[in-house]
């Protein structure tokens, strides 16, 4: 059996194949275009894996994606690859229609197309899982309850009006095509080898640089951190167990405000790597126009999967940051290597011209 991951050289993604991979033998096939996001220094561990086979390609190539289903078979699609970062929807939409609606379309047919030919019992076992996000759900008041999976969708950026898009579509080949997917929707993931233009290794690495610290507005928007390993846990329970049609969200249950977020990095870093001067991280700290449209406040209500399918975050906030902000002093190569764009040589060092 194998499973086939779009977007596992990115942050979420590159997680999952490696935490699929440390504790099963299943096969993963990897599609991934490498866009300014998808970093193969993450699957360096991987290197000589006969598990872990890479493929350079785009989830719009229809005729690579027919092949690759031809030929690996997979029992499984679990798709990230997204543009995934609301700050460049604004600057620059196009990308985000491509990928994200056109490219999830492109790859619903071709799933579909190899499900139909699957033998009865292969394809009544066959699933795509479809990552979606906390954000096509819009922003909370304060005082609002958590998102459901019944809330409405109203999407605010570019960013999130394309996933809501993408989840209509897979929604719909489901009711349409019987297609057996799952959907899920998360809030914001932090942890290792994750890009550095989000905020939280975008602080910690700042920090270090001795560089400004961006916050924000006034940084009391509210967003629900879940640590990535908790949300591959989950991944892996809703591949076993969901039921196909349905959606899960999927949240860390710790609601905290930008700048309580940005303060706990400054003293984290003040205990185990002080400045210099002996002064502390958060005079760093720096108010920056806020980001136009942005969303006040994500929370999810994950009682569903937990409900049905048992799952519950391992991680607190707290243990999970001082892990995070560990990991990026621990290995500031890989951090070296995308913020001098090194990492996007990593492809013909480490691979040739056959990754
Ligand atoms: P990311 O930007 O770190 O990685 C995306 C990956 O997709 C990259 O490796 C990139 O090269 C690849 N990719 C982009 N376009 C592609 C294409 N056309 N064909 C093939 N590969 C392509 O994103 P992430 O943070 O890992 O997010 C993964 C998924 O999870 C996305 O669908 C995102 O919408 C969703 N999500 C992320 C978060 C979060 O906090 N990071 C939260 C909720 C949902
Ligand atoms: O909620 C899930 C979403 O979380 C995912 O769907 C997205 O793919 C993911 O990028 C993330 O979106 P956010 O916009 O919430 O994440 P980001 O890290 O960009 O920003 C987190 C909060 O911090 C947000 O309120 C904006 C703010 N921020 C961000 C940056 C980069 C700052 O105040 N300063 C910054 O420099």
């Amino acid at each position: 059996m194998t499973i086939l991951v779009t977007g596992g050289a990115g942050f979420i993604g590159g997680n999952f194949v490696l935490d699929w991979l440390a504790g099963s033998d299943e096969p993963v096939v990897n599609l991934d275009k490498l866009s300014y996001a998808g970093n193969l220094q993450t699957l360096a561990s991987l290197h000589g894996d006969d598990r872990h086979r890479f493929v350079h390609g785009d989830i719009g190539d229809s005729d690579l994606l027919d092949r690759l289903l031809a030929e690996h078979q997979p029992r499984a699609v679990i798709h990230f690859a997204a543009e995934s970062h609301v700050d460049r929807s604004l600057h620059g939409p196009g990308d985000f229609i491509d990928t994200n609606i056109v490219g999830t379309f492109k790859l619903l047919e071709a799933v579909r197309g190899y499900w139909s030919g699957l033998p009865a019992s292969d394809k009544a076992a066959f699933r795509l899982l479809h990552v979606s996000t906390d954000e096509v759900y819009g922003t909370l008041a304060a005082d609002d309850a958590p998102f459901t999976e019944a809330h409405r969708y109203q999407p605010n950026s570019p960013y999130s009006a394309s996933k809501a898009a993408a989840d209509h579509l897979v929604r719909a080949w489901h009711h349409s095509y019987g297609l057996p997917v799952l959907t899920t929707h998360c809030s914001n993931n932090y942890g290792p080898y994750h890009f550095p233009e989000k905020l939280i290794p975008l602080v910690i690495l700042n920090a270090l640089a001795g560089k400004p610290l961006p916050v924000y507005g006034d940084g009391q928007q509210v967003r629900d951190w879940l640590y990535v390993t908790d949300h591959c846990a989950a991944l892996r329970r809703v591949l076993d167990a969901g039921t196909p049609g349905e959606t899960y969200n999927v949240g860390g249950g710790n609601e905290k405000t930008n700048l309580d977020v940005v303060r706990t990095i400054c003293r984290l870093l003040d205990e185990l790597r002080p400045r210099a001067d002996g002064k502390g991280y958060a005079e760093q700290i720096s108010h920056v126009q806020d980001r136009p449209g942005h969303d006040r406040r994500y929370a999810i209500d994950a009682r569903k999967l937990a409900r049905e399918l048992g799952w519950q975050p391992a991680e607190t906030f707290d243990s999970g940051i001082r892990k995070t902000v560990r990991w990026y002093l621990d290995n500031q190569d890989w951090a070296a290597g995308v913020s001098s764009g090194r990492y996007r040589d990593w492809l013909t060092q480490q691979y040739g011209d056959q990754p």
